[in-house]
């Protein structure tokens, strides 16, 4: 079944998160044949699980976008998400802070827990579920009447931090993290817009970190941007992935395949396959899987 591919070889909390798995599914499915390398070399680190999706479906009115997703999403590392123009994988991506639900007329279905935590909980704010997942879109988006330090520190401010101290500090460290201290701190008081493509991409992913987020979900952060921004970005998702669980949506094979270390593979509105970046690139458990990464189609 489709929705068992997605269901990856996670230890111990997998089976704690796995006991409201009302569906029963296996949790360690043969779906995809292990490539060698995992067979040499099995995984002996306990890994802890960020998101554990379970048949999730989402609409826009009547037309169904998602068709029983069901994955879980490691923690502190990098989950690609690919597959051709329509697939679904921004709306997938939105389902997971809860910004599905903004849209007119969308409606979803299913479970998703971040680290064991239902987040579609009835009574559960979703302002609470966006803090602690943080979003950076394809296109940077700078609040225009800002300045570079305002941009970062705006959600502290809204979520009531006063003290100037401590944002000044926040400030910085969010920077630093994006990698944009060095080429902006000289003039933090300058426009957020005034600022590069790729440095206002980098702005705002440190307006995401400020906050401090368990999770930050990235849709095409680096398709507007030149080879050298997307090189920063590139490197900036290597570093976060430290701290941090990052879920990636790109268009770009050969970016899936050097930044990530999961990917998942959606075609029409439904998971194909999901496993090691490294698996899904060289030996896919599925022909449309191998299609797509091969550019045969899509
Ligand atoms: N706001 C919306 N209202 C109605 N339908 C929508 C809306 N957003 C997306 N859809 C539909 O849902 C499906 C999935 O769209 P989605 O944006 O998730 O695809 P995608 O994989 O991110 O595509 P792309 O690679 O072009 O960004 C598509 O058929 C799209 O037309
Ligand atoms: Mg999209």
């Amino acid at each position: 079944m489709m929705e068992t591919q997605g269901i990856m070889n996670i230890e111990e909390e997998a089976e704690t998160v796995d006991t409201a798995n009302k569906s029963h599914q296996p949790l360690r499915t043969p779906a995809v044949a292990p490539s060698p390398r995992s067979t040499e070399k099995p995984q002996t680190t306990r890994s802890e699980v960020a998101f554990d999706v379970q048949n999730l479906c989402c609409w826009f009115g009547a037309h169904q976008a998602l068709y029983d997703v069901t994955l879980r999403i490691p923690a502190r590392s990098v989950t690609a998400i690919i597959g051709p123009s329509g697939c679904g994988k921004s709306t997938f991506l939105r389902a997971l802070n809860r910004m599905h639900e903004i849209v007119r007329g969308a409606r979803l279905q299913g479970v998703v827990r971040l680290r064991g935590q239902d987040i579609y909980a009835p009574g559960l704010d979703p302002t609470i579920v966006r803090r602690r997942v943080g979003m950076v879109f394809q296109k940077s988006n700078p609040f225009p009447t800002m300045s570079i330090a305002e941009n970062v520190t705006v959600g502290l401010r809204l979520n009531g931090l006063r003290d100037r101290d401590v944002l000044t500090e926040r400030m910085e460290k969010a920077l630093r993290m994006a990698a944009l201290w060095d080429e902006v701190k000289d003039h933090l008081d300058r426009a957020g817009v005034s600022l590069s493509g790729g440095q206002q991409q980098r702005l705002c992913i440190a307006r995401a970190l400020a906050v401090q987020p368990e999770v930050l979900l990235m849709d095409e952060p680096a398709s507007a941007l030149d080879p050298i921004s997307t090189m920063k970005i590139e490197e900036l998702i290597q570093q976060l992935k430290k701290d941090y669980t990052i879920v990636t949506v790109t268009h770009n094979m050969q970016q899936a395949a050097r930044c990530s270390d999961y990917t998942a593979f959606l075609y029409m509105g439904r998971l194909i396959e999901f496993d090691k970046t490294e698996t899904i690139f060289t030996n896919p458990g599925n022909k449309q899987t191998e299609d797509y990464v091969t550019g045969r189609f899509g």
